[in-house]
């Protein structure tokens, strides 16, 4: 049976092209489930029905509400990428106000596999909270992709959000499936 991916995508540059990033997932063979924060989900808003036919699964971004049952199959593995600064430091901060950061901090603790690949700047970068959430990630066993095997942050206003490194993300989460 297809392995499941939950790619978890953040309000960063790369969510505009989040559609190569489940292209290049399914290359790899996954089934792949997109969840979106609620700010990415607002900048598909018009184009929600491509992402929906391109997956194959509705796209979450919200919370569901109490009586409503799960709409995705369960993960065999997550991937939040692009991860802004904003959920990374949430997420090592444990608020997990978005179902985004909801999914993978929880699942990371279920024995799931979880990479994180950032997308933000180095002026961001340098705020002492970024360098302290990675470390609080990796200590619980999140693979996060933020040097050369991932993405190494890029000068202020000299990103290319289309040339994100999908590839090495998917790479990243082959790796951590596979144990290595
Ligand atoms: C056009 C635009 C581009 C942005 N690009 C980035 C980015 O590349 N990286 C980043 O960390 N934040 C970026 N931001 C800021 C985030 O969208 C913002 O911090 C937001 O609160 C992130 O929320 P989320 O992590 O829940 O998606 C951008 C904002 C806008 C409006």
């Amino acid at each position: 049976m297809t392995r499941v991916l939950y790619l978890i995508a953040c309000a960063a540059g790369p969510a505009q092209f989040v559609d190569d990033g489940v292209r290049a997932a399914q290359a790899d063979g996954w089934d792949v489930c997109l969840i979106l924060t609620p700010s990415a989900a607002r900048w598909w808003e018009p184009r929600m029905p491509d992402l929906v036919e391109l997956t194959g699964h509705p796209v979450r971004s919200q919370y569901k509400l109490p009586w409503e049952k799960d709409q995705l199959p369960k993960a065999d593995a997550m991937l939040v990428a692009p991860m802004s600064c904003t959920t990374l430091n949430k997420w090592g901060a444990g608020i997990s106000d978005t179902l985004a950061i909801g999914l993978p901090s929880e699942a990371v603790h279920m024995g799931v596999p979880v990479a994180a690949m950032p997308y933000f700047n180095r002026a961001q970068g340098a705020q002492p909270a970024v360098a302290r959430s990675i470390a609080v990630l990796r200590e619980q066993g999140v693979l996060v992709l933020d040097g050369p095997d991932g993405y190494e942050s890029h000068q202020p206003k000299q990103g290319n959000p289309r040339a994100y490194p999908w590839g090495n993300a998917v790479a990243g989460v082959r790796r951590l499936v596979a144990g290595g």
